[in-house]
């Protein structure tokens, strides 16, 4: 009998041990591993979470006419992209929407097989692969320090296994701008769905906020998510958009799975999406926690930590990323993330997520006696 599928670590629980070295200095530990917001959320969406009477029934998986309207209003106001509200749906944030869309892909396309997605990237794009027991294969990054997609490299072969390409950018871990034209050229011709992970748009550095979207409908799908955007990583509201067939396709697979936004959730997300000025407070927020840290890891460590064009994470090269993480959190209490979690080849990066409070950065300067 064959062994079953046994789930690896979550990455980020392997990280538990080191927890407690950094968690030992006075002050506690300095939280820089997860990407996980930990800004306010605007006091009216807290307010629309318990005043929109909808506990009682069931939500449309889909999202309502209102937060869909919403979702359509924002892209045009955004990207001046014209995106009707059947070309548009809801997800529960968006990592199960990364993790389950190779299965349902699989089903409508079984003589296709294979997950295409950055080298350097999100680990989910990776599982989702495996969990719809499909073939994983991360395309090549270039190796010119952009860390934008090598489309060149795909293989023939491997494009005509494709169920789908994964692209993202403002990427996570390495802040990369992917040129989305190029990507959705290359799925068209390739005849590969490309599905553009933009949930980091927002904090775009280098230039205007991009949406693959600007490029067509045809064969793309842009994923959006409020969590970083609104700071609502728990109140779990994203949405996908894009091609009508494969919006209708995945609108009516995902109805039958149960895939429902809560309603409380469904109209905070109206709310968070009507406003652009609490986003302008949160960019602020993080340009100058990334400013101020790459500035310390940079005197302290002797390794040059550039600042991003997009995305709230430093990534920068180290010896060894296992070892760089240790020391900082013995010698600066903070925690971040080694590379090899955002792909084997990583292992000599570290990613630092800016999701502290400058008070709390502060503290970790003054332990690694950086002024
Ligand atoms: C690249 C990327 N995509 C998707 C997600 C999932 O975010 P959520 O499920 O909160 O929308 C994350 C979260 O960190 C991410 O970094």
């Amino acid at each position: 009998m064959s062994a079953g599928f046994v789930p690896p670590p979550y990455p980020y629980d392997r990280l538990d041990a080191l927890l407690p070295l950094a968690d030992a200095l006075p002050g506690g530990v300095v939280d820089l591993s997860i990407g996980t917001p930990c800004d306010p959320p605007l006091p009216a969406v807290v307010a629309a979470l318990s005043s929109s009477n909808s506990e009682r029934g069931y939500p449309p998986s889909i999202g309502t006419d209102d937060l869909r309207r919403a979702f359509c209003a924002w892209l045009g106001r955004r990207f001046k992209v014209d995106v009707s509200t059947d070309q548009v749906a809801a997800c529960v944030g968006t990592k199960e929407f990364v993790g389950t869309v190779p299965q349902w892909l699989k089903l409508r396309t079984p003589d296709r097989d294979t997950v295409l997605y950055p080298a350097a990237s999100y680990p989910t794009y990776e599982m989702g692969a495996i969990l719809a027991g499909c073939r994983p294969l991360p395309v090549p990054v270039l190796d010119d320090g952009s860390f934008r997609l090598d489309l060149a490299a795909i293989d023939p072969a491997d494009a005509a296994r494709a169920l789908l390409l994964w692209v993202n950018s403002p990427g996570n871990p390495t802040g990369a701008l992917d040129d989305l034209g190029a990507a959705a050229a290359w799925g068209r011709a390739h005849g590969v769905p490309v599905f553009s992970d933009e949930c980091y748009c927002e904090f775009t550095w280098d230039g205007p906020p991009r949406t693959i979207l600007e490029h067509g409908l045809d064969g793309v799908i842009a994923l959006h998510s409020l969590s970083k955007r609104s700071n609502l990583a728990g109140v779990r509201v994203g949405f996908y958009a894009g091609d009508p067939d494969l919006v209708h396709y995945l609108r009516e697979v995902r109805k039958h799975v149960g895939m429902l936004v809560p309603g409380p959730a469904q109209a905070a997300g109206v709310v968070a999406l009507a406003d652009d000025d609490h986003v302008v407070a949160q960019r602020d927020r993080y340009r100058r926690r990334l400013e101020l840290l790459a500035r310390v890891f940079a005197k302290w460590s002797g390794v040059d930590v550039p600042l991003p064009a997009g995305g709230f994470y430093l990534w920068f090269e180290v010896d060894g990323d296992w070892a760089f993480t240790e020391r900082l959190a013995r010698e600066g209490g903070a925690l971040v993330s080694p590379g090899e979690l955002y792909g084997k080849a990583y292992h000599r990066y570290v990613r630092a997520a800016v999701v502290q409070p400058l008070d709390r950065l502060t503290l970790v300067a003054e332990r690694l006696g950086v002024t």
